[in-house]
């Protein structure tokens, strides 16, 4: 037993004296504190309102660098620069995330990912599914497109070797339905990569004024989800021979095609960023997205030949019944058809079939539908199908 504890009723009582006294002064020293941290919280939220008050502007992340920065694109004057932020804030952020930034340049808040308001415009497939076996003829223009597309992307580790530089941008022309879009897709899928496509004449007709703003975007959203190939289709929409008509039409559309060729230039020529564009005017384009660093690989997309019409016939039939049907006739009597309309061809006689109420399209209802769409490509007026 202890006696010393159980004798002195008293030095137990002063210790739990202590003890509280001791707890006293922690509870004010706390209270001080606290009234501290809530004045320097209400100092902060004011600073805080204030800041939301003046107006903002917005800003897209370029890179996000280390030790805390970013690198930041100001939209509408494009001033760049690099500014600090919260260890939090810089976790949250991505090359392609819209910020506000007040005047001193700091980061106030996030707006979004850019791609999600500013999608529109632009064609996104996660790696699409069109495959070379799709595709046919074109054996040549293919090899030629994955050589510059698609091993740049596969099979970097050959282009060092041999100490060569894959051209920067691939050009196809060729008439409209030869398989351009087709290509670039397949590519887009043998590379495992995303699949971004604009169209030029979209880009001009639809977003008036906003051509420039969406080609950067375009580009922002192809670093943000590469491996990626862009497409630019009808290229030539806005990247015609400049017409100096002095219009605010034209001065748009050279805005737009000024920036196309700054972000090319931006680029190198082994990123995982292909660059393609497709046109049927190529004699309309300005000489500048041909110089070298631009499009400076331009295949061309002839109209299939004989073997290559009855690939295509062969493909496109391939989930039909068909009964009696020679093919290699039918491939004989379409020179001149493109894809397309072999395609449409394949589609018209299975119509046809189905009209009949039969189990199975026969060479008649091929013959007919040769008939049908010629007949309808011939109505297309002169002047247009000049181009085609
Ligand atoms: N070489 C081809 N092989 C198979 N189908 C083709 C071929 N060329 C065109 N087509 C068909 O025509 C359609 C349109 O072709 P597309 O690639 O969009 O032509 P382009 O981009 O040259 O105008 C394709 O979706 C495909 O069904
Ligand atoms: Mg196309």
């Amino acid at each position: 037993m202890d006696e010393t504890i159980g004798n002195n009723p008293g030095s137990d009582h002063d210790m739990a004296a202590l003890q509280i006294q001791d707890l006293k002064a922690q509870i004010l020293d706390a209270k001080l504190k606290n009234e501290l941290l809530e004045r320097e919280v209400n100092q902060l939220r004011k600073e805080n309102s204030q800041l939301k008050r003046v107006p903002l502007f917005v800003a897209v992340v370029v890179d996000v660098l280390e030790k805390g920065e970013v690198y930041l694109r100001q939209q509408g004057n494009n001033q760049e620069y690099v500014t600090s932020v919260s260890e939090k804030l810089h976790r949250q952020l991505k090359p392609g995330t819209k910020v506000a930034v007040n005047n001193t340049l700091s980061i106030v808040k996030i707006i979004g990912n850019i791609y999600d308001s500013r999608i529109r415009g632009m064609e996104l497939e996660e790696v699409p599914d069109v495959t070379f076996e799709s595709i046919g003829g074109l054996q040549n223009e293919i090899e030629e497109v994955r050589e510059a597309v698609e091993y740049p992307l596969t099979k970097p580790q050959i282009y060092e070797r041999v100490g060569v530089e894959p051209p920067k941008g691939i050009l196809l022309y060729g008439a409209p339905g030869t398989g351009k879009t087709l290509i670039a897709k397949a590519v887009a899928h043998h590379s495992n990569a995303r699949f971004i496509r604009m169209s030029g004449s979209e880009l001009v007709h639809k977003y008036i004024g906003e051509g420039a703003q969406l080609v950067r975007e375009l580009f922002i959203l192809a670093r943000e989800r590469a491996p990626s190939i862009v497409f630019i289709d009808e290229i030539d929409a806005i990247g015609s021979m400049r017409t100096h008509d002095g219009t605010s039409g034209s001065a748009e559309v050279q805005r737009t095609l000024m920036q196309l060729l700054a972000e090319m230039d931006g680029f190198g020529n082994r990123g995982n960023v292909r660059i393609m564009a497709a046109t049927n005017r190529i004699d309309m384009l300005d000489p500048a997205l041909l110089r070298p660093g631009r499009f400076d690989r331009i295949i061309q997309i002839p109209l299939p030949d004989l073997g290559a019409r009855r690939e295509i016939l062969k493909i496109h039939t391939s989930k039909m019944s068909l009964k009696d049907v020679d093919l290699e006739e039918i491939g004989q009597m379409t020179e001149n058809a493109t894809g397309a309309e072999l395609q449409a061809i394949c589609r018209e006689a299975g119509m046809m079939a189905v009209r009949r109420d039969a189990d199975a399209a026969e060479h008649a209802d091929f013959i007919a539908a040769i008939r049908k769409v010629k007949r309808e490509k011939d109505q297309i007026p002169f002047d247009t199908r000049m181009y085609l």
